[in-house]
């Protein structure tokens, strides 16, 4: 029987193997995956709408829910055609619940929603930023609990302590953009369309170290606490006094990515420091940054710190986070009722253990 909301309906929280389908449609990628318990990510696709965004020079949220209804269904048959899987053998469907997109959101909601009516298994609506945060999970080498998370994406630039899945303590995040939006946003001034993050790191490769130099916000006073316009506005500033020609925006994309990346080093540094947490999680789109995975992999071999990241494809948006965080929500008895929703804005700090 559903009840609205959240319902648990097992008294034991190790029971039993799940096989579940994961959908992840919060912004512009569709997508799907399928992830057992006991034999670990048995598929998983995903679709990505960056080029008809591209031509906006960002997402367009209506293009975004219009192409997530085209493209789920068919992922869907593909997913389970490779997992070796029929609808039979699910246990459950979890479809990223917030925050993110409004309609977008709205599409995977609906259709994870009916789809699991339909096959009579249950459904559970995750938090995006808690799937990236357990994305390293879905490696071989796994992280313990607890450990200090680096979340960085086109929305959020959180430092979270962990202790156990839904046990997340806030120690600082962004006071305006995001580094993902920053990394964006540069981009744009500089002519390099969208998604600006591998833009930026590519046209860095062939910039020329020293030319520019950027700040490092907020790095010169204690706390965790970020800030991204400030560096963007450097950025800005350096692109409005020369000619923008190649050698020009690859000195300025570097000296952007430097300054980007050793603040994110920084607080790092300083929330390891205050916390005495021998691993750290770095994960979301910006921890594909491979100049940041480098400069995190040195931090943690001078302090003695394991560090940790999923494989670039499990950084940015994918089905697989929200299958594996769905199937530990789903195998603890978290369930939703028969209503369906979406949580646009959704502070990871509200969330609960399963
Ligand atoms: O996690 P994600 O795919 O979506 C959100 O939840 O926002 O993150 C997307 C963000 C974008 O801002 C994108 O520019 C950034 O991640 N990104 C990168 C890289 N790959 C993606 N930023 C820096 N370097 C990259 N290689
Ligand atoms: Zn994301």
């Amino acid at each position: 029987m559903y009840t609205a909301g959240l319902a648990r309906t097992s008294p034991d929280p190790d029971n039993g193997r799940m096989r579940v389908l994961g959908l992840e449609t919060s912004c512009d990628d569709t997508g799907v995956a399928v992830f057992d318990t006991e034999r670990g990510l048995l598929a998983h696709k995903l679709y990505s709408q960056s080029q008809m965004h591209a031509e906006y020079g960002g997402v367009v949220p209506e293009l975004a829910s219009r192409d997530h209804i085209r493209k789920l269904l068919p992922l869907v048959r593909e997913v389970l055609a490779d997992a070796g899987t029929a609808p039979s053998d699910l246990d459950g469907v979890a479809y990223t619940k917030g925050p993110g997109l409004a309609g977008a959101l709205l599409v995977g909601a609906s259709i994870g929603r009916s789809l699991a009516y339909a096959w009579g298994i249950p459904a559970v609506g995750v938090h995006h930023m808690e799937g990236h945060l357990l994305a390293p999970m879905l490696e071989p080498d796994a992280p313990a609990f607890p450990f200090l998370a680096l979340l960085v994406s086109g929305g959020h630039t959180l430092l979270t302590d962990v202790h156990a899945v839904g046990d997340y303590r806030l120690l600082g995040e962004s006071v305006d953009d995001a580094v993902g939006e920053a990394f964006d946003k540069t981009a744009k001034l500089l002519g390099l369309g969208y998604p600006g993050g591998p833009a930026i790191a590519a046209a860095a490769a062939h910039g020329t170290p020293g030319r520019f130099r950027f700040p490092r916000p907020m790095t010169d006073r204690p706390g965790l606490d970020f800030s991204f316009s400030g560096l963007k506005t450097a950025a800005l500033t350096a692109a409005q006094q020369h000619a923008l020609d190649a050698h020009t925006i690859g000195d300025i994309a570097l000296a952007f990515q430097e300054a980007a990346v050793d603040t994110l080093v920084i607080k790092c540094a300083r929330a390891l420091e205050q916390t005495g947490h021998t691993r750290l999680v770095i994960a979301g789109g910006v921890g594909a940054n491979a100049l940041l995975r480098t400069r995190l992999q040195e931090l943690g071999g001078k302090i003695n710190v394991r560090v940790y990241y999923p494989r670039p494809v499990f950084c940015t948006d994918n089905g697989a986070m929200i299958a594996y965080a769905g199937a530990l929500r789903l195998r603890a008895g978290q369930q939703e009722g028969m209503a369906f929703g979406a949580q646009a804005r959704w502070s990871l700090m509200d969330l609960a253990a399963p």
